[in-house]
């Protein structure tokens, strides 16, 4: 179980992995996310389940290498086994006829985005996807997007590829020449979905966010991942993780996001001088 059959670097610092998990390939609703620990000492991190294939009994895991358990995931190789994988969790993506849906993907949110994408135009919407990142180097997915898409605009905030400038320009770029959007679906960075909202605040366009609070047991008990959305506390784990972004408390999130940073930043270079991280690419440093 949870052994790693397939693994590759698709970005610099991101890395896809599929792993077989036959009850959770099998259960798995696009909007779940998965809990898992790659060894026995290793502390519990939620990944979306960007893919799955019920037949094959595998799902797919993309994750952008941001601290010890990220990183120590890249130096996992094929034939390797997780410690322990927990899912599908989370209340599962809203998904209906709306009519148009504009899906929003930034940097490693495009990875969430995709099923959500997928189940939307399955459900007989015209997708609209807008896939962004810094650079050329980090857009990931674009050609995935574009199978279950109706149309994609990609852009990049260096101009290095597609329309040069933010995912959120080319949102209003779509609302200023008159389409019509009956939902908006945005995950990536906090600020991000936050700039979207702005945006399509000011439309009146319903959006919904996938937020990323810190996660612990991922069942509603700790309270690890406590959110404000519409001024009433919610749980990301149970409740989310996607919430009305127009309700969203951006501000706390983002607070509660840093809380352990000084922690982090010690594990991590920790981890940096052990076995396992001596296989690791840091940006800037030596390897
Ligand atoms: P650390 O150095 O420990 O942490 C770096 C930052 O990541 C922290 O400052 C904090 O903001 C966040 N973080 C740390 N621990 C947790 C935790 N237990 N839960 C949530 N956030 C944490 N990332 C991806 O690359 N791909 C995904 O598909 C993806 N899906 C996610 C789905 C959900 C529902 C959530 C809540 C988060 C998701 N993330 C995803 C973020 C991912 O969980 C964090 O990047 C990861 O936990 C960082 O762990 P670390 O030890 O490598 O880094
Ligand atoms: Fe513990 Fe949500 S992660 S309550
Ligand atoms: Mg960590």
């Amino acid at each position: 179980m949870f052994e790693i059959v397939e693994k590759e670097r698709i970005a610099p610092g991101v890395n896809r992995a599929v792993i077989n998990a036959p009850a959770i390939a099998r259960a798995h609703k696009p909007g779940q996310f998965i809990i898992l620990r790659t060894h026995e000492n290793g502390e519990r991190i939620p990944l979306t389940v960007a893919d799955k294939d019920a037949e094959k009994g595998t799902i797919t895991l993309i994750w952008q290498e941001v601290g010890v358990t990220t990183y120590y995931m890249s130096t996992m190789n094929v034939g390797e086994r997780l410690q322990d994988l927990c899912g599908p969790l989370g209340t599962p993506t809203h998904i209906e006829k709306f009519g148009t849906v504009v899906g929003v993907g930034g940097g490693i949110g495009v990875a969430p985005l995709y099923p959500i994408t997928k189940g939307m135009r399955e459900a007989g919407n015209h997708v609209i996807s807008i896939v962004g990142a810094r650079t050329e180097g980090l857009l990931i997915l674009t050609e995935e997007m574009r199978k279950v898409s109706d149309e994609i605009l990609i852009s990049t905030d260096d101009g290095s590829f597609g329309i040069h400038g933010f995912v959120t320009q080319v949102l209003q770029g779509l609302i200023d020449k008159g389409t019509k959007i009956d939902l908006c679906v945005a995950i990536g960075p906090v600020p991000m979905m936050r700039a979207v909202v702005n945006v399509t605040r000011a439309a009146n366009i319903p959006t919904v966010v996938s937020l990323n609070p810190i996660m612990v047991d991922g069942t509603g008990m700790c309270g690890a991942c406590r959110v404000e959305v519409g001024g009433k506390t919610k749980f990301g784990c149970v409740d989310g993780p996607e919430f009305d972004g127009l309700q969203v408390d951006f501000d706390l999130l983002t607070k509660r996001l840093a809380m352990y940073k000084g922690p982090e930043l010690i594990a991590l270079n920790k981890f940096r001088e052990s076995e396992r991280g001596c296989q690791c690419k840091f940006p800037g440093g030596a390897a």
